[in-house]
């Protein structure tokens, strides 16, 4: 994957199977459910919600799904194709989810993430999130017990909103 190939883009109505496959190949080995072509164009119908897309010449690399209610933004899903991970995609989907959530006029940033999940927990907390709540038995695993959530936060910044205050 090198840098110039790789384009950050709004997930679109004509992306619907190209997301359903990164989600499915990203959360299936994990053992959770893979979102439908149709849980995700009933996402993106939702008021306030808005998608990204990696991708490069040679294929889709990863996914972003997040709201903004308010002033409080939910990051819904986040997935990188198991063959493009640690070369930066996942940062740059939720830098970019981030700006968007900001400029939106969302104050924070919230998600829900495995406990049994380092790889996410990791990228979370390198972005500046923290840990301000736990729901047990929140994720459903196809085999075995459902696994405990971590809530994470995070605050935005926007430029403007925060000159005026
Ligand atoms: C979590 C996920 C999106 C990360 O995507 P990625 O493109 O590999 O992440 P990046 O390359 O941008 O990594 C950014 C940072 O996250 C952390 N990180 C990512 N993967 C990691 C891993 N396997 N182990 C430890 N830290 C990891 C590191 O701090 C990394 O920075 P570094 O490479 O400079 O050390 C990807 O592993 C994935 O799709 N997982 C399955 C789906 C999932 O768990 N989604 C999140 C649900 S809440």
């Amino acid at each position: 994957m090198t840098e110039g190939d790789v384009v950050l883009r709004t997930l679109g109505a004509l992306d619907l199977d190209r997301a359903a496959r990164l989600h499915r190949e990203a959360f299936v080995p994990m053992g959770e459910r893979g979102w439908t072509r149709q849980d995700i164009a009933g996402l993106l119908a939702s008021p306030g919600t808005t998608g990204f897309l990696v991708e490069a010449k040679a294929g889709d690399i990863g996914v972003a799904i997040a709201r903004v209610a308010a002033d409080e933004a939910e990051l819904l899903t986040v997935a990188v194709s198991p063959r493009h991970r640690r070369q930066g995609a996942g940062r740059r989907l939720l830098a970019a989810v981030i700006e968007w959530a900001g400029r939106a006029g969302a104050r924070t940033l919230f998600l829900e993430v495995g406990f049994d999940n380092p790889a996410a927990r990791r990228l979370y907390q390198s972005l500046g999130f923290a840990e301000v709540g736990r729901r047990a038995a929140y994720y459903a695993r196809v085999e075995g017990p459902p696994a405990d959530a971590i809530v994470m936060r995070l605050t935005l910044k926007n430029e403007e909103r925060d000159a005026r205050e």
